[in-house]
């Protein structure tokens, strides 16, 4: 098996910590693999890994890279790493929408890896991968036409600084026995503890712009270009793993036993689904662990298929799946290692 080698770039964030730990506990074919950050990192290391910092001589002689950056490092710095020869996965939104940069998740459209023109691979919204594993499998069977979702989203979307700033406020919080009047962080508007918060990103109009990822990057992803999507994206004060309320309308009436169905049968999904008992996926079930869960499925009353999902952000909606595209681009020949042994 040749070795491959390969750059963290935003090893010291909080998606980049969970590549470096998840390459190794899938024991992903490296070679080497250099941690690479910030100006602000020099001097650090990560996982017993010095810190680089960012500079084109960190690409040389680099097979393949998993940018964790803010979109603007990664819209700056992934055409320096392609240039260079590169291959380039990257968990920023900078390249999600290119029509020549695919957005990939393994389990829903692997085949889009065959075509790399720029030699980008983006990876999709922590959000959006949540329901698209679960939806692109139903949409196979019966036709996808209108998505409604309403997230829950954890503060480690907002990465490192925004699980600093919850924990910031919880201590605060159990101290003083009563709700804050201003946030103690800048990751969030308001003070995230014992609150929630209906706008993520920036607004575009009446809409923010993870509402705006969501239908765009379902629609990319599922090749399905007249998707509806009306989405609502809400922060709320968990540590890790992102809810989403889905209600989902098809082409061919899909009745909720039939989803169930499917989605058992589905590759990434686990249903966990028997509310009598009280089992349905929260994100403490989902956190640290690899699937989408999926539960609460039901006819809605509405004429629509109802369900609630669970996904890990750092993992599947970020680091796992940049990993598992990787692993994909291994086995299917589509990266060339610069070194065999
Ligand atoms: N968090 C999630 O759930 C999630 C899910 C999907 C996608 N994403 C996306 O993944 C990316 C990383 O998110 P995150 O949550 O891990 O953020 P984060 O915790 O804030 O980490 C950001 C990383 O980028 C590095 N960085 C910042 N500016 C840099 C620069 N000028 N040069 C080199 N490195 C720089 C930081 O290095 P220093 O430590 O040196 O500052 C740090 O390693 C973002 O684009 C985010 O939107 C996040």
């Amino acid at each position: 098996m040749p070795g491959y080698r390969v750059a963290v770039i935003g090893a010291t964030g909080a998606v980049g910590r969970e590549v470096l730990a998840i390459l190794e506990a899938r024991r992903f074919p490296a070679a080497t693999v250099r941690a690479v950050a910030s100006p602000r990192s020099a001097g650090r290391s990560v996982a017993g890994r010095p810190v680089e910092v960012l500079s084109p001589e960190v690409f040389e002689g680099v097979d393949l890279a998993i940018f964790d950056t803010p979109d603007e490092v990664a819209q700056e710095w992934v055409p320096v790493a392609a240039a260079r020869g590169v291959l380039v996965i990257d968990n920023s939104a900078a390249f999600r929408a290119a029509p020549d940069v695919p957005l990939v998740i393994p389990e829903v459209n692997a085949h889009a890896l065959r075509h790399i023109p720029r030699r980008i691979v983006a990876n999709p919204n922590c959000t959006t991968a949540t329901i698209a594993v679960p939806l692109s499998a139903l949409h196979r069977a019966a036709g996808l036409r209108r998505v409604i979702a309403c997230s829950y989203q954890s503060v480690s979307g907002a990465g490192q600084r925004g699980v600093e700033q919850l924990w910031a406020e919880l201590r605060e919080v159990a101290s003083a026995g009563r709700p804050l009047g201003a946030p103690r962080g800048g990751a969030f508007a308001h003070p995230i503890a014992m609150n929630v918060i209906p706008a993520i990103g920036s607004l575009r109009g009446a809409h923010t712009s993870e509402e705006v990822k969501m239908g765009a990057e379902l629609r990319k992803m599922l090749e399905a270009p007249d998707l509806l999507v009306g989405a609502t994206c809400v922060r709320v004060p968990t540590l890790t793993a992102h809810g989403v309320a889905v209600h989902a309308e098809f082409a061919t009436p899909l009745p909720a036993a039939r989803a169930r169905e499917l989605l058992r049968a589905a590759a990434g999904v686990e249903v966990v689904d028997d509310p009598a008992a009280g089992r349905y996926p929260t994100p403490l079930l989902a956190a640290g662990r690899d699937p989408c869960y999926v539960g609460r499925i039901r006819d809605d009353g509405a004429g629509t298929l109802a369900f609630f999902a669970v996904a890990d952000n750092l993992r599947k909606g970020a680091a796992l799946n940049a990993v598992q595209i990787a692993e994909t681009l291994v086995r299917d020949g589509l990266v060339r290692a610069a070194t065999a042994d």
